[in-house]
């Protein structure tokens, strides 16, 4: 469903993206995790189709981000990092907007709005200013946002971040019943949380893909979890680049 190839991109000298290649099937939920800066965000906007590689392509169901932007867009459901947009708007017109955007079929707005409303638990706050809203409200936002259009690949920077336990299991218990019919790509810090959401893990270093398995496999590999893996795999990397 989600093909990344040999995806690249610089900001200056910077290598910030380094050749990343991976691909994702139906039913996968990938942990995207690396240390601040690895090039996470930087991936996934790219493959959002929000900022255009130097190098290199996805393909989401077949469709290249680059050749067919559009096409490829509509397949896919994406939550930026940080807070969401068009702080003036109430969540209800913030998705009418994302509904019309999305071309949705004028038929299905309002129950698929109805839909992400109960599954990003945003019901109480609908009215309210998105601008005046907590953090983790304005993540749950984004989220509803990104679901919408019921896309076959999802890709969540950071979506738990923010959120109080309750909501976080929440998160977690929506994607587990999304995960069989669509390809995830969740970026997150929380490691703890990366064997219960996640059935695959890759960890970014500077750029580079520096492992991929599964959670569990991450974990045993260094024999102390998958923090003392995350911490060895990301520290050696630091040492070779210096
Ligand atoms: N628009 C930009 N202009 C210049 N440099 C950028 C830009 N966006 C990202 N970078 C740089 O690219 C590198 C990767 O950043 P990115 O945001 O992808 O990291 P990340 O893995 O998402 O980190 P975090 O865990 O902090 O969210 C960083 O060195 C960052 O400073
Ligand atoms: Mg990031």
């Amino acid at each position: 469903m989600l093909e990344l190839k040999q995806l690249a991109k610089s900001f200056g000298e910077h290598k910030a993206v380094d050749a990343v290649s991976f691909t994702l099937q139906k039913g996968e939920v990938l942990g995207f995790l690396g240390p601040n800066g690895a090039g996470k965000s930087t991936t996934m906007r790219m493959v959002a189709g929000v900022i255009e590689p130097d190098k290199g392509d996805v393909l989401i169901g077949g469709h290249s981000v680059v050749a067919a932007r559009r096409e490829a867009q509509r397949r896919l459901g994406y939550l930026p990092e940080g807070a969401p947009l068009y702080k003036d708007m109430t969540p209800v017109e913030f998705l009418k907007f994302m509904a019309a955007a999305r071309d949705l079929d004028t038929k299905t707005r309002a129950p698929a709005i109805d839909r992400v409303i109960a599954d990003a638990r945003i019901a109480s706050v609908t009215s309210k200013r998105i601008g005046a809203l907590s953090k983790g409200y304005r993540r749950r936002v984004g989220l509803a946002g990104a679901l919408l259009h019921d896309p076959d690949v999802l890709v969540l920077d950071e979506p738990t971040d923010g959120l109080d336990p309750i909501q976080k299991r929440a998160v977690r218990a929506l994607i587990a019943r999304m995960a069989p019919d669509k390809a995830i790509l969740i970026s997150t810090h929380t490691l703890e949380e990366v064997p219960a959401m996640c059935n695959r893990a890759i960890i970014l270093a500077r750029g580079r893909i520096v492992a991929d398995g599964t959670p569990d496999s991450l974990a045993t590999e260094n024999g102390g979890g998958l923090e003392e893996t995350f911490i060895k795999l990301t520290d050696a990397n630091e040492v070779d680049a210096a």
